[in-house]
């Protein structure tokens, strides 16, 4: 059963510090732990909503102890914190720091882990609830949590609590992702586990739904009378960096699509859940992944674009191609760029495609979905020299800069007529301001609330796996020859533009600002107020 959710503004429960609790993190020595993790929970004990009987327990490979443990973790956060570190609060949240080291393959890890989980607990107050956090490689996932089941630390009685967070990829396929829910279905009920995507703790990514369903007017055009199509464009500017052992063998596919991506997709295009508690919205997210057309392997072909880079230039410095990037095959065929065309089988949304696009070494860091509306009727400026009346377009701005902007006509003050395009533009940062911060604290803090609604359901990833599934047999079975098929610092492969240009339509160009009144005057023909109305 799930209960309580992340869109619920109940004001008795806003900035309540979270329920007390051990957080163990398996992977302690890792760079998820360092860079958002400790950064993380530091920033929700600054804003008071760490319960105050609260500890961590780190455990990786690595010889260390709770001293060693803390003094990494005190250099780390001056390195990787995202808001000032005051000695004080620092000084009381290493406290709760604990470390201990051991093999995850070793039933004596978890017999130890059981030991000093209660003696946490006697010193902190704990309550006996705990979060495990899994870190860790993928392949580690089953073995912690048969592991944790078999020391019997799973074990839920009255109002004592045990969840577990698993880190993406979940699996890396349709097949692996079935058998990883069916293995850790065995130890964990569903309630217990939290299958976390990062890109549902950004601000800009929930607030898709504030800002569909506590609108008036965005809702009643939300649909294929009005929408033209969807554009969704996550972009990097960085390559690989170091990852390029893990990245060499997922792929832009796996990496971005089924989690991060379709989490957009089902977001911008879900019916109103009935409410806000985190069935309903899952029940409603589920249904778009189910109605998202199965691509057969024709299709496959002229509907999914692969790309990798080759070298380039990025902000005036040059790049390596990604064949050249550490543990990266010389020959790999492995794509680090998508573009595919997707239809959504429902009354809402037939015959208006959802393109999408995410890649690495782009020109811009830019995560964005455009919602382009239908062209307007051009009959009434005919007899006028306006060429093109070109659609509106709603744009929600994800990152870097977080706001939504409208696009639309507007006459050009003047006695003749003159179009241009303008913009409407709401940014975050002029309203709320901005509060630094990892992207991980709101999920970090649902799951010691409880709270699953942004987190992803087993049958919402094996749903997002069978989206994406026959394109990776296709893929497989037809290695790729024309990489590297993209320089790095453009926006991709040539055959992700004709994707969309043999339907008539053009991916929006994030670095496109809106036009000055002076492009207006050069970019579009005039006409004369009198001969339109004539
Ligand atoms: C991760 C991917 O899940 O998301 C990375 O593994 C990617 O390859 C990252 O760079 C992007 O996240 P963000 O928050 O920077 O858009």
């Amino acid at each position: 059963m799930e209960h309580g959710s992340s869109f619920e503004f109940h004001e008795e429960e806003s900035g309540r510090p979270a329920h007390p609790c051990i957080m163990v993190i398996f992977g302690a020595c890792g760079d998820l732990t360092k860079r958002k993790l400790i950064p993380a929970l530091y920033n929700l004990a600054k804003s008071d909503l760490l319960p105050r009987n609260f500890a961590i327990i780190g455990i990786s490979l690595q010889d260390s102890n709770d001293e060693a443990f803390r003094a990494k973790a005190t250099k780390d956060i001056h390195e990787f914190g995202t808001i000032e570190v005051d000695e004080y609060s620092w000084e009381s949240f290493k406290r709760r720091l604990y470390y201990l080291s051991g093999n995850f393959q070793d039933p004596q890890l978890f017999k130890n882990l059981g030991d000093l989980l209660k003696k946490v607990e006697a010193e902190q107050g704990t309550q006996g609830n705990c979060i495990f956090y899994l870190a860790t490689a993928p392949a580690f996932f089953p073995i912690v949590i048969q592991q944790l089941g078999k020391a019997d630390l799973t074990d839920e009685e009255g109002t004592k609590w045990r969840r577990v967070v698993i880190e993406k990829p979940f699996g890396h396929d349709l097949a692996s992702a079935v058998a990883l829910n069916k293995e850790i279905g065995q130890v964990l009920d569903e309630h217990q586990i939290y299958r976390i995507d990062h890109y549902l703790g950004k601000e800009t990514v929930q607030n898709i739904l504030a800002f569909r369903f506590a609108n008036g007017i965005f809702e009643p055009v939300w649909n294929r009378r009005y929408v033209d199509h969807v554009q969704i464009t996550v972009a990097e500017e960085l390559g690989v960096e170091l990852r390029g052992d893990y990245y060499d063998k997922a792929g832009a596919m796996c990496d971005m699509v089924p989690n991060h991506i379709l989490q957009l997709i089902t977001l911008t295009a879900m019916e109103p859940p009935i409410s806000f508690d985190a069935s309903s919205v899952h029940d409603e997210q589920t249904k778009i992944l189910r109605a998202i057309q199965p691509l057969n392997p024709e299709r496959v072909l002229d509907h999914a674009v692969r790309g990798q880079y080759g070298e380039g230039v990025i902000d005036g410095r040059p790049v390596p191609a990604y064949n050249t990037e550490p543990n990266v095959k010389p020959h790999s065929t492995t794509e680090t760029f998508v573009a595919l065309s997707l239809s959504i089988d429902s009354w809402r949304w037939a015959g208006v495609p959802f393109y999408l696009r995410t890649g690495k070494r782009l020109k811009e860091r830019v995560t964005e979905i455009v919602i382009r509306f239908r062209r307007p009727p051009f009959v009434l400026f005919r007899k006028t020299q306006v060429q093109g009346i070109p659609p509106n377009e709603l744009v929600l701005n994800i990152q870097p800069d977080e706001g939504i902007s409208l696009s639309f006509e507007a006459k050009v003050p003047g006695p003749v007529v003159r179009l241009g395009a303008v913009n409407m533009d709401f940014q975050y940062a002029d309203y709320f301001g901005t509060t630094p911060s990892t992207g991980y604290e709101t999920l970090l803090y649902d799951c010691m609330m409880g709270d699953p609604t942004l987190f992803q359901r087993a049958d919402m990833v094996e749903a997002s796996w069978t989206v994406v599934q026959p394109i990776l047999d296709v893929w497989k079975a037809i290695p790729p020859r024309d990489f590297p098929n993209y320089a790095a610092g453009s926006w991709g492969p040539e055959a992700a533009f004709e994707l969309l240009r043999r339907e008539g339509r053009e991916w929006r160009d994030p670095s496109r600002k809106p036009l000055t009144l002076k492009d207006t005057r050069l970019s579009h023909p005039v006409g004369h107020l009198t001969s339109v109305l004539k």
